[in-house]
């Protein structure tokens, strides 16, 4: 059962609610006075978070947590003892709706055994797919898109007293830019820090304009204080996050002036980034990261294709020519740097040509890692509505695994160029395959698997990699 807290929330002035209120809480202090205490924690009940999708969404979540704690609900690991289950969801693809689809049947089973319990769908899925999560799943007791989590309070309190609850309206300004994140299932080492939120860019696949909204950047001061905050609390790697990040723009300060000032916040603390757009991947940018040592030596440069006139379609801005072209640009002053890309196969007409042209473009880059999907048509999108996904089901498939093939064939190459190297790892925590391991990463983003020793999260060691696999480098450490 929900506890309601007296936190003050807005909806608290609402006789339904306030109905609720009274009848949920067991009134044992005086009312006015405990409107104006901080709540306990604990107080409002529990929730269980469960999160899909991007690193975004994964610091949404940790948004989330903040504002129900601040409003007297703790945090639960444990599904058992949850009196709210949030879903934060994902829409980029198809097969991510299809997954939540499935987790909420077997929800439905859950609530039939524990009839108070309360499920909320957030996030991008929420976004698109309101109508028919309230209309259609009775499941479904709270429905909250990505600008709407001030809110959470008030409408599981709503949502406790029988009436769905629902805010999915986009803004034009929520950046959560004071609101700090409370970290869940962190190693303590590795943080993310969101610094702009939604995207203008219109990709004509792409959804995340439409369940996102417009682009906004975060005030600078506080992704500082927050950082500085994070260095304080041990922290040693914080990660930048946005759609499109390096279109930052806050005031005076752009992306690069904001890296820069991250990373002056300590020399111990490294800095990464993600995802750039590669039409925002300026001079600037690549000269800042040369010009600072703990800004890490890796850069996720989404390509989507190698063919122009794939990119054309796709809405990218950019020719496969002049993304070869920033390419070399941080080849050549930033040689020790790994590049990592997103790939679509089978996008709208797209032939075996433009197919051979998106392999040739991963060799002639050799990236260091991919993300690789198949084309799915979402929904609203320009590509849904002017264009036919006309490449067959087992076209993409078997497109999509030669990409993995040779994606698999370039990262081997290029952890096999590590073996031998030297590489400064943070080290992030006891490793799975054994406790006598830990792991860590270098600049680059790699994960490295060396000898426990007494290195303890947070640690910055120097390693020499003896060995490696496609996706791990094993190291040993150099005293
Ligand atoms: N189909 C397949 N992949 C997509 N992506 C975005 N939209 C789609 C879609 N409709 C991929 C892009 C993007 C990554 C986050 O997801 O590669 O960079
Ligand atoms: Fe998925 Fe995109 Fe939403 Fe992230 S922003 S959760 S990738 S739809």
């Amino acid at each position: 059962m929900i506890l309601l807290s007296a936190g003050g929330g807005a909806d608290e002035s609402n006789d339904d609610t306030l109905r609720i209120y009274l009848s949920l809480r067991p009134m044992t202090t005086n009312h006015s006075s405990l409107r104006l205490a901080r709540p306990e924690p604990g107080s409002a009940g529990k929730f269980y978070i469960e999160t899909y999708g991007c690193q975004m969404n994964q610091n949404d979540s940790e948004v989330v947590a903040a504002v129900l704690q601040a409003d007297g609900f703790a945090h639960t690991a444990s599904l058992d003892e949850a009196d709210v289950v949030l879903i934060n969801t994902c829409a980029i693809r198809d097969n991510a709706e299809q997954r939540i689809w499935g987790r909420l049947a077997e929800f439905r089973g859950l609530k039939r055994r524990r009839p108070g319990l309360l499920v909320g769908i957030i996030g991008c899925m929420a976004e698109r797919l309101k109508d028919r999560l309230i209309e259609q799943e009775q499941t479904v007791d709270l429905v909250v898109g990505p600008d709407g989590y001030r809110s959470l309070p008030a409408l599981v309190r709503q949502a406790a007293g029988g009436a769905k609850a629902v805010n999915v309206l986009l803004s034009r300004e929520e950046t959560y830019a004071e609101i700090a994140p409370v970290r869940l299932d962190r190693n303590g080492v590795t943080a993310f820090v969101s610094i702009m939120r939604g995207c203008n860019n219109m990709c004509s696949y792409c959804v995340v304009p439409y369940t996102r909204g417009v682009e906004r950047s975060r005030d600078t001061e506080t992704i500082l204080a927050e950082v500085r905050d994070l260095f304080e609390r041990g922290y040693r790697e914080v990660t930048l996050l946005g759609q499109n990040v390096n279109s930052y723009r806050y005031g005076e300060v752009n992306f690069a002036r904001l890296l820069a000032r991250v990373a002056e916040v300590s020399p111990l603390l490294r800095v990464r980034f993600a995802t750039s757009h590669p039409k925002d991947l300026s001079d600037e940018l690549i000269e800042t990261i040369a010009a600072w040592p703990n800004i890490c030596r890796a850069i996720h440069l989404p390509a989507q294709s190698g063919s122009s006139r794939m990119l054309e379609l796709m809405n990218r801005k950019y020719t496969r020519e002049w993304y070869l072209g920033r390419i070399e640009a941080i080849r050549r002053r930033l040689p020790e740097c790994s590049i990592s890309t997103d790939l679509i196969a089978g996008f709208c007409t797209e032939t075996p040509e433009d197919h051979a042209a998106t392999l040739s473009l991963m060799r002639e880059v050799g990236y260091e890692f991919a993300y690789m999907f198949k084309y799915s048509e979402r929904p609203g999108t320009k590509a849904q509505r002017t264009m036919r996904d006309d490449v067959p089901e087992a076209v993409k498939t078997a497109r999509l695994t030669e990409i993995i093939n040779l994606q698999n064939e370039l990262s081997l190459a290029a952890n096999r160029r590590d073996v031998g190297r030297h590489f400064e790892v943070l080290i992030e925590g006891t490793s799975k395959r054994s406790a006598d391991e830990v792991y860590g990463r270098t600049s680059q983003n790699k994960v490295v698997i060396l000898p426990k020793m007494n290195y303890l999260p947070g640690d910055y060691v120097h390693v020499l990699i003896t060995d490696c696999s496609s996706a791990t480098l094993i190291g040993t450490p150099l005293c």
